[in-house]
């Protein structure tokens, strides 16, 4: 198998309801942390790893996202007419970032269909896929620590983070026998099983390498949990007939698609500035103690 990854897809076409009534007119990958959108620390994680081009998956209203990565000439000129050179920089530098590539998923119908639908724009090569609201705040980024597992076996890598028993029923759970430090054969995967029905407390996170095989699956899945074709479906099918193997990253990962991990990634990352450190932990112990 080819052993660098070039292209990333981005499946951001979800409706988001858990952020309702904020996503109505704003695609959840737009709301930000801190200042900047959780997409963007996605994309930033992606170019960190090595990845040349990315291929969003979007949906009806969520243009914005494209936008975000586009050209702004307007602000760009104010900004130069303002001469504030600093935020000029960090306008372009987001322009500049990745060639992008934007796939329309017609209809939410899960995101195993979420990745077929970058099928060509893939084409015949192993490619990363990144959930737009999974970050993941490590060093190295987590997919660069994916793709040195990946040069070193031959097969497709999917990250793993241990969860409580309480928590197995939000996640896709692996079986699997362990064959590195961190490293797992995947053997099976259930989605979102009950703690008693759960083969074990490694779930399945937004992070995946992947070889083009898992396309020919994807189109044969049928609809499973709530009526979506699912990807840990097509990730069982391909564990049936090629290697495949899970690692458990080291980092910080916050599920910014759910409105505590947001919160969480808010006040991680707020913290992590040294303007803001000071006035947040002072208003944090202030409103602990009320
Ligand atoms: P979620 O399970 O978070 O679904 O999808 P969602 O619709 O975005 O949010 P809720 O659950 O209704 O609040 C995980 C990832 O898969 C993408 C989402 O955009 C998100 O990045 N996805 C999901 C698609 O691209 N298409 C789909 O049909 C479903």
């Amino acid at each position: 198998m080819q052993s660098t990854i070039r292209k990333a897809v981005i499946p951001a076409a979800g409706v988001g309801t858990r952020f309702l009534p904020a996503v109505k007119a704003i695609p959840k990958e737009l709301l930000p942390i801190v200042d900047k959108p959780t997409i963007q620390y996605i994309v930033e994680e992606a170019v960190a790893s090595g990845i040349e081009q990315v291929i969003l998956i979007t949906s009806r209203g969520k243009g914005a996202i494209e936008d975000h990565f586009d050209i702004s000439f307007e602000l760009e000129e104010i900004l130069k007419w303002q001469k504030k050179e600093d935020l000029l920089r960090l306008v372009q530098e987001v322009s500049s970032m990745v060639r992008m590539t934007a796939i329309r998923q017609k209809e939410p119908k899960g995101l195993g269909h979420a990745v077929l639908c970058a099928r060509e724009a893939v084409g015949d090569e192993p490619f990363a896929v990144m959930l737009g609201d999974d970050i993941v705040d490590s060093d190295p980024p987590c997919l660069a620590q994916m793709v040195e597992v990946f040069r070193q076996i031959d097969g497709g890598v999917i990250a793993l983070q241990r969860v409580p028993e309480s928590k197995t029923h939000l996640y896709g759970i692996i079986s699997g026998e362990k064959v590195g430090e961190r490293t797992y054969r995947i053997t099976g995967l259930v989605e979102k099983p009950t703690p008693e029905q759960a083969p074990s407390s490694l779930a399945v996170i937004g992070r995946y390498l992947l070889p083009p095989e898992i396309f020919p699956i994807l189109e044969h899945t049928l609809p499973g949990k709530g009526g979506e074709i699912q990807l840990t479906d097509g990730l069982q099918a391909l564990a049936n007939s090629m290697p495949l193997y899970g690692y458990e990253f080291t980092g910080d990962r916050y599920d910014a698609g759910d409105k505590v991990g947001y919160l969480e990634a808010n006040i991680a990352f707020a913290l992590k500035r040294p303007q803001m450190v000071e006035r947040l932990r002072a208003f944090m112990e202030k409103i602990i103690r009320a």
